[in-house]
């Protein structure tokens, strides 16, 4: 069972007034209940046997569209402050479809936590594409329609989760759906979900909404050596995953060179790209270490590629990794909020993290509670050095099916077990509450 531990004897120092604590989930990632609702890109692409590592889909997933009472009661025994979640668009085309979120939102508005949705967390209707520009209108339309059952009891919004991961791994490298490998062809799948952000502002707006951001990817680029080689693939690199969605958003425009690789004139879309958000949420995994393409092929995070990226991802030596492999270094958030903060000056509205956490195994996760002390307190030291930052959502409430990774990898604060579909709080579940309530002592 879960127990109130601490890896560090000093307290967690204290976060502002009004300092939003909470925990992230996706709904293709736990609801389940895949016969109540269209088709999305991801039931296709699990369906064709080799992209998903452990060959299975997210039919059942952890079952949250019928347990979602008994995960409100988890979300209200954390303490946390709000709840960020995601609405499925197929869903919601289908018959009905609003009626959970409408009970969902009702049973956590009960439980005094608040609501956070994501409008588009990559699961998308499978008759579309990214690819056509209107994409972009069907999703506005598709947010008034939400915003308008929804909009009386959520005022907290955001529009898209991580378009970079998206478009990279869903259109240019194909490892995720819709798995598509056209890598810089897919540029236009970028401006279409930037137009669709707008659009959805000006959607959310029209429907009385003033508490908007969005959720991007990102994390500080690191050049594998001091060659010039390096150094420009990094660079590159830290375009696409750091500037590529950041700079239509906060400054109007898109860095030099790619504006013009987009599809047609740009210049008006930017300008309904750039509607101002209330806030800007940044999802932290860790820092990518890059490096000159090597050999024909390129290793991009254990996926071998076509050598036509001009970059390749390294190893960051030295650090722990989690079971994904991914290094843990919360130095890296603190150097991400300050170099924001550099770049976009008081173009960068207040900053809130919509995602952070990490995979590993068991319920005595104490490498999970070491990872969200440090980078918690990597957060505070952002803070500490002028950053505007008002919340922090930890990925993810449950263990839950992880893309092309299927179910191997576990993010949860609460175990699932998938044969009997049971939650159990790990540690870190405790850690998480007893650090939430200090906050408030
Ligand atoms: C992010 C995704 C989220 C989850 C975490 C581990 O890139 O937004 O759905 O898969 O990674």
């Amino acid at each position: 069972m879960a127990t109130d531990q601490r890896t560090a004897t000093d307290p967690i120092p204290r976060f502002p007034d009004g300092f939003l604590w909470g925990v992230s989930t996706s709904a293709h990632q736990i609801e389940g209940a895949a016969d109540q609702r269209g088709p999305s890109v991801w039931d296709t692409f699990t369906a064709e046997p080799g992209h998903v590592k452990d060959g299975s889909t997210a039919a059942v997933a952890c079952d949250h569209f019928h347990r979602y009472r008994d995960d409100v009661a988890l979300l209200a025994g954390l303490g946390v402050d709000a709840y960020r979640f995601s609405i499925s668009w197929p869903r919601v085309d289908s018959p009905g479809g609003l009626d959970f979120y409408d009970r969902l939102v009702d049973e956590l508005c009960a439980a005094g936590v608040r609501p956070v949705p994501t409008l588009f967390h990559w699961d998308l209707p499978a008759e579309l594409d990214w690819l056509d520009r209107d994409t972009a209108a069907r999703f506005a339309a598709y947010v008034s329609a939400v915003t308008e059952r929804l909009g009386d009891r959520v005022t907290k919004w955001i529009t898209l989760n991580e378009p970079a991961e998206h478009t990279l791994l869903g259109h240019a490298l194909g490892v995720h759906a819709p798995g598509r490998q056209l890598l810089f062809d897919a540029l236009p799948v970028a401006h279409h979900q930037l137009l669709a952000h707008g659009l959805a502002v000006q959607a959310l707006r029209a429907g009385g909404a003033s508490d908007i951001g969005i959720a991007n990817s990102h994390g500080p680029t690191w050049p594998a050596s001091r060659d010039s080689a390096d150094v420009e693939a990094a660079d590159f690199y830290d375009v696409l995953l750091n500037r590529l969605f950041a700079d239509p958003l906060l400054l109007g425009e898109y860095p030099a060179g790619l504006g013009e690789l987009m599809p047609g004139d740009v210049s008006a879309d930017l300008k309904v790209i750039s509607e101002p958000v209330d806030w800007y949420g940044v999802n932290y995994y860790a820092p990518t270490r890059v490096g000159a393409p090597e050999g024909a092929e390129i290793d991009f995070g254990g996926v071998r590629m076509p050598a036509e990226l001009p970059f390749s991802v390294r190893e960051i030596e030295g650090v722990p990794v989690t079971d994904f492999g991914w290094p843990v270094i919360p130095d890296g958030l603190t150097e991400l909020l300050t170099g924001f903060r550099e770049r976009y000056g008081e173009k960068l509205p207040p900053v809130v993290i919509t995602e952070n956490g990490c995979s590993y195994e068991g319920l005595d996760d104490q490498e999970r509670i070491a990872y969200l002390d440090g980078h918690v307190r990597a957060l505070h030291r952002a803070v500490e050095a002028g950053v505007d930052v008002r919340g922090y959502f930890v990925w993810s409430l449950l263990d839950n099916f992880e893309w092309a990774e299927g179910y191997a990898r576990r993010f949860g604060l609460v175990h699932v077990d998938y044969e009997t579909l049971a939650r159990t709080p790990k540690a870190s579940y405790g850690w998480y509450r007893a650090m939430v309530a200090s906050q408030r002592a």
